[in-house]
Formats: C-alpha cells, structure tokens, sequence
C-alpha cells in the first residue's frame, strides 16, 4: 500500500539498523500530539532516531485503543525511519498481511496474545518483515528459550502495556540482563528492546544490561525540544 519516500533509502537504513553500531532510538508515536502529527514526524526524520515506533491497542488486549491501518498508512507516508509495530492486540494472525501492506517493517507481537507463538513468528518472517515478541512485566524470560533463535527482536516491558507515560519498573534491568544472557546461550541474533517509562536517568543501565532500542514516548514528545531530547538520549548511554 504505502511506501517510504525512498525505497532504497529505507532499504539501506533498515539493514544497518538491524546490525547496531549503537543504541538505536524508537520514538513511540502515540505520545505525540495527533493534531500535528506529520509536523512531529518530520521531526522525528530530521532527529538521530534510526526507528519510530508505532503502538497498535485493540481494547481488548489491553484496556484502551490507540488506532489502526488508516493512521499507520498516514504515518508510513511520511515516515522515513524503519517502523517499527508493536501489535497489543488478540489473535494478532488475523492481520499480519495488512500490517505489512500498512508499512510495518518490525512487526512485535505478544508471548501473552499467542497461542501459536513459532507460526505467528515464522508467518511476519515469511511476509518479508522482522520479527518481535513482547513480554509484560509478568512474563518470566526463560519461557522465550526454544524460540529466541528465531527471533529478530525481543521486547521487554517496563510497564504494563496500554498507556503512556506510566512509570518505569526497576525489575525490567534484571529482565534485561536475562534476555541478553538468553540471547548469548542460544546464539540468537535477536535485538533487545525496552518499552515503557524510558528517559535519560534509566537509559543507560538498561544498555549496560544489553538494551540494543531504546522506545521512549513522553520523554521525548512531551519535552521541550524533542529533536534535541533524542540527542541528549543517545548521549546519555
Ligand atoms: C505502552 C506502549 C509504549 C508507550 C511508551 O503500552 O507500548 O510504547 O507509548 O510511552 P512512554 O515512553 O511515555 O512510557
Ligand atoms: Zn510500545
């Protein structure tokens, strides 16, 4: 359906992020002001956020609804960073083909939303995309140790996913640890990412336990420079 405004731009800034020289940062869209979103894309183009974020609420998963295909093809239009989806939805088997037609270029589903989790994440794969699982805060890590090598990404919670700007849970650095210690075991390739509460102040012992993407929301969107606060980030671990 949509594509970025340069194919081959997208191409070559997606197959270097995926093999980080540093911390990669996620803006998460939904903390932004939606009466002027394409402004605060632009802004995420013109930052040093190698991806955007972009989280997809049914309702029902979790208790509140974001939006859907209308809004991520809007957002892949303009977007020139690697999209980067974060499906909280039920059955998410029922629209990976869209997702992927909307733009979606990681597409993250969650260990707790599947009941077939190696088909749903060889299924993203097969359709051309990376593919994440998500745990909530809840979720213990090991229970990821037959699929991490089939993994691209594993996201770890550090809030209960449905809002943002809730606060950040300690215990996700010793989650983080574990995942990285997981990844080292099995041999898996997979990116650690971290989602939820993230600012300059828990950046950068998340990336000392093996955080490869930072997501960060309100940190970002709600300061008062967003472009400069990505910097500042970055710089920070
Ligand atoms: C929570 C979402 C997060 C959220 C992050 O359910 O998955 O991506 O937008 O926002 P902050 O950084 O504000 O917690
Ligand atoms: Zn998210």
């Amino acid at each position: 359906m949509n594509r970025k405004p340069s194919a081959d731009a997208g191409g070559f800034l997606f197959s270097i992020t995926f093999a980080p020289m540093s911390t990669i940062i996620a803006p998460s869209i939904l903390a932004s002001d939606f009466t002027r979103m394409g402004e605060e894309i632009s802004m995420v183009n013109r930052s040093r956020a190698q991806w955007l974020h972009v989280d997809v609420m049914d309702g029902v998963f979790v208790p509140n609804i974001s939006f859907g295909m209308p809004i991520m093809d809007a957002i892949a239009k303009v977007s020139t960073k690697t999209m980067d989806v974060h499906l909280m939805i039920v059955d998410p088997d029922r629209y990976l083909a869209t997702f992927k037609q909307c733009g979606a270029e990681v597409l993250t589903v969650h260990y707790e939303a599947c009941n077939h989790l190696h088909r749903t994440v060889h299924a993203i794969k097969e359709l051309g995309m990376k593919a994440g699982v998500a745990l909530n805060p809840h979720t213990p890590v090991h229970l990821l140790s037959d699929i991490m090598p089939d993994l691209d990404l594993v996201l770890i919670m550090s809030v209960n996913p449905g809002f943002g700007g809730q606060k950040f849970i300690p215990h996700t650095v010793e989650k983080v640890r574990q995942a990285s210690e997981l990844r080292s075991i099995t041999g898996s390739k997979a990116l650690i990412e971290v989602d939820g509460g993230v600012n300059a102040q828990n950046a950068p012992a998340l990336v000392a336990a093996g955080v490869d993407v930072l997501v960060a929301g309100n940190f970002v969107f709600r300061s008062s420079d967003p472009e400069r606060t990505i910097s500042d980030l970055l710089a920070s671990v």
